[in-house]
């Protein structure tokens, strides 16, 4: 059965059942020490529309900054010596809660109009599927703000009053999309349903103004420059796996082309001005029957599964009268067993074990083509169904995962899938300090629990002229260089370890997977990883520079089975018990860390670093080895998530959480951090040795922020001036049950705290400060 019910982020994969070498190290030394404790909706009709209205766009080389190509410009000498503001107290209520002198403004929540012939948003009235191109997709996350120069339609690093903001629409909440919720007739997703879920996912581009006097900022409703992009909007492939035979598609057999992306989580941009968007938890959204493991090769297999679209064995088990199966007190299937005490499989007529279906997350692949070409609904079913992967689907699953690259200001040219950067569960990705001469590295997570931290090191170095160059200079940059994996050592040294054909056995002869190019390093960039043998990492989240030393944080946000399916190791040192509302045992790494890293002689190129551990999340009241960073009430979190050092250096550090959301709604915090090695050793409740950065105070992390019910705070940017900054809420009101039973009313709340029948819908706020001063400034 499709998944109706809504998908929660914590759903995650867990695919990495790899024993790489450098595991099994961390592992003996751990044991060692022991433990102490136990139609009209495709992209077609907007790129049409857009390029119709946009004149502006020459691509000119026209450098408009000073700065060398930042975004915005980088200016440490304006970083805050320490925090001030009165720090937002931990909390439950359904509101955006920010500092005394501060205010919130709700700016562009799901479903709000981006062209004037398009209605306002109505709870009561809930606009077509199609018009969901011209209107804010669901779920905010990654952001990013673009000064517009209004003279050239060109990136201006410098303008903080007229910008273009960028934002992703990761998944859905299906439950309040719809006018009634999600439905099923015969077994079929309604189509206006689907085009609705399908353009509320992608990215919104939309323009915004800032009041000169009062920092008032608003959607420029008329703009050209408003435009989505949804999981329809056409895309090209670029970098080694482009032209691939594993990209061949019926869409595209020759596989330079697929259309939309989706699960665009964290973000990231580029110093020419271009936007970067992830695709995350991409492989839910397709559907595979049982029966297509005897159309796949045994390698085809190897990949299917590694990255969670494998199929499982079909047992015998007791059946209630009606047919379904029967279950024991704990809710478990009872399977039927042989003399052996082995599971039966079911075998089909010809006596071959039969295998289970598996279930897309939304069930797009039923829906039937009225409006639409049927294509477009088939393309999300994997199966081997024609003589060839030209005239099928079954590649679909490998046309996403990338790394998309999205021009703001061009909308005459489709993104770009930029391949180089590897396939996997993208969260984020954060450019290296630019330095003219010096080659740009991009760092990325790859978030589901044991999984990895990449960088991709260009092999052409930084040119300030390539500002304003457009998917050119994303060609430049992005196309061709180093693509590696971290190896964190216990002893706070670490590796980058080169995913390249031909090295380090990555080559046809490998045995965890027959490599055969560059392509199927990129592509299966988690089975090359496994194979050199990378540090499996706590679900690896956003990615953050610091722009005063250019050292590298990773948010890593929890991780249940740490300590258990993935014992602890020096860079993944926790795993304790914890209580969710004084009753249910929460395990492993509850509350998440941030790691840092710096790369040897501060060159992008390096092949080794130096690591710590910046910052564990913790409750304040927890033990001295757990809250080793020495939280308090003004400053205690779980689960980091979002993070973005601000040009100045203040690092901004956001929460999805499901922790201690018994205490408090998620939120952000503002940080000042010092540098790598300004702490000592550590040993964590479990006995885990660490090294751990110094210990925090109230000067230095403070609470900023805290949302609305059962909300993420995500998505983080600023105008170049500092004087507004913008954030998202995701899913506030996730659990709720049926859309006649909100459990939050945000954002009708954040004007009338007594609202209590609204819509919850995410959105993107700006927060300002009342006299018009700089943030935390
Ligand atoms: Fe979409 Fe890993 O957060
Ligand atoms: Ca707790
Ligand atoms: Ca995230």
């Amino acid at each position: 059965m499709t998944q109706l019910t809504p998908y929660h982020e914590d759903q995650e994969l867990d695919n990495n059942t790899s024993t790489n070498v450098h595991f099994r190290d961390i592992l003996e030394q751990h044991i060692n020490r022991r433990s102490l404790i136990t139609k009209t909706a495709s992209g077609a009709v907007a790129l049409t529309l857009a390029s119709t209205l946009t004149g502006c766009n020459d691509n000119d080389n026209k450098s408009n900054n000073n700065n060398g190509g930042t975004n915005p410009p980088i200016d440490p000498n304006k970083k805050p010596e320490k925090l001030n503001f009165t720090t937002v107290p931990k909390n439950l209520n359904d509101i955006v809660t920010v500092p005394e002198g501060y205010e919130a403004h709700v700016l562009y929540a799901l479903g709000d109009s981006i062209n004037p012939t398009y209605a306002e948003w109505d709870d009561n009235n809930i606009p077509s599927g199609p018009s969901f191109q011209f209107r804010s997709g669901d779920c905010h996350d990654g952001m990013s703000y673009f000064g517009l120069n209004t003279a050239t339609g060109r990136y201006d690093e410098q303008q903080s009053n007229d910008g273009l903001l960028v934002l992703n629409h990761e998944y859905i909440n299906p439950t309040f999309l719809h006018p009634k919720g999600p439905s099923k007739v015969d077994g079929r997703r309604p189509e206006d349903e689907v085009i609705r879920e399908v353009n509320a996912h992608g990215v919104s581009i939309i323009h915004v103004k800032k009041d000169t006097k009062t920092q008032k900022v608003e959607l420029v409703k008329n703009s050209v420059y408003n435009r989505r992009i949804t999981g329809s909007t056409l895309m090209e492939f670029a970098g080694p796996a482009a032209g691939n035979a594993l990209l061949a598609t019926k869409f595209s057999p020759s596989g330079v082309q697929t259309r939309g992306t989706h699960n665009n989580c964290g973000n990231g941009y580029t110093p020419w001005g271009t936007y970067l968007t992830t695709e995350e938890n991409f492989i839910g959204y397709f559907q595979r029957s049982g029966t297509d493991k005897y159309q796949r090769t045994a390698t085809e297999e190897i990949a299917l599964k590694r990255y969670g679209l494998g199929l499982s064995i079909d047992y015998q088990y007791e059946k209630n009268p009606d047919g379904t199966p029967k279950k024991n007190e704990k809710g478990e299937i009872i399977y039927i067993l042989d003399a052996q005490k082995n599971k039966i499989p079911n075998l089909d007529e010809q006596g071959r074990i039969q295998y289970l279906n598996t279930n897309s997350r939304y069930g797009w692949e039923t829906a039937q083509g009225q409006v639409e070409s049927q294509d477009l609904y088939d393309r999300w079913n994997a199966d081997v169904k024609a003589a060839n992967a030209g005239q099928d689907y079954r590649n679909a699953p490998n046309t996403f995962g990338w790394m998309v690259e999205i021009d703001p200001f061009d909308s005459r040219q489709a993104p770009v899938k930029r391949t180089a950067l590897g396939r996997f569960a993208h969260e984020d990705c954060r450019t290296s300090r630019v330095i003219e001469g010096q080659n740009l590295a991009f760092y990325m997570g790859d978030d589901s629990r044991g999984e990895y931290i990449y960088k991709f090191v260009s092999d052409a170095k930084w040119d300030p002229k390539d500002i304003n160059g457009g998917y050119r200079a994303g060609d430049k940059y992005m196309n061709s260089g180093k693509f590696y994996v971290a190896k964190f050592n216990a002893d706070g040294t670490g590796q980058w370890l080169e995913l390249s054909y031909g090295k380090n056995g990555l080559t046809e002869s490998n045995p965890v997977y027959p490599f055969k190019s560059q392509a199927d390093v990129v592509t299966f960039a988690r089975l090359a990883a496994d194979s050199v043998g990378a540090t499996k990492m706590d679900r690896p989240e956003w990615c953050a520079v610091n722009p005063v030393n250019g050292e590298v944080y990773v948010t890593l946000t929890n991780n249940s089975n740490r300590g258990s399916s993935y014992p602890t190791d020096a860079a993944n040192p926790r795993n304790y018990e914890d209580l969710y509302n004084n009753q249910k045992v929460q395990k492993g790494n509850v509350n998440g860390h941030i790691i840092r890293f710096r790369e040897a002689e501060d060159k992008t190129t390096a092949e080794s670093f130096k690591w710590d551990i910046y910052l564990f999340g913790a409750e304040a009241a927890m033990a001295s080895n757990i809250n080793l960073s020495g939280l308090t009430d003004s400053n205690d979190f779980s689960s980091p998530d979002g993070m973005w050092f601000d040009p100045r250096g203040v690092l901004w550090i956001q929460t999805d959480d499901g922790a201690y959301t018994d205490v408090t709604n998620c939120m952000m915090l503002a940080a000042l951090p010092g540098q790598l090695n300004d702490g000592s050793k550590a040993t964590t409740s479990n006995g885990t040795e660490t090294i751990v950065g110094a210990k925090v105070n109230d000067e230095n992390l403070r609470r900023f922020l805290t949302g609305p019910k059962e909300c993420e705070i995500t998505g983080v940017t600023m105008t170049p001036d500092y004087k507004a900054i913008f954030i998202n809420v995701q899913h506030p009101g996730e659990d709720a049950k049926s859309y006649a039973a909100p459990t939050s009313n945000w954002p009708a709340t954040q004007t009338d705290p007594n609202n209590t029948t609204a819509r919850p819908r995410s959105a993107t706020v700006v927060i300002t400060r009342k006299d018009g001063g700089v943030i935390v400034g």
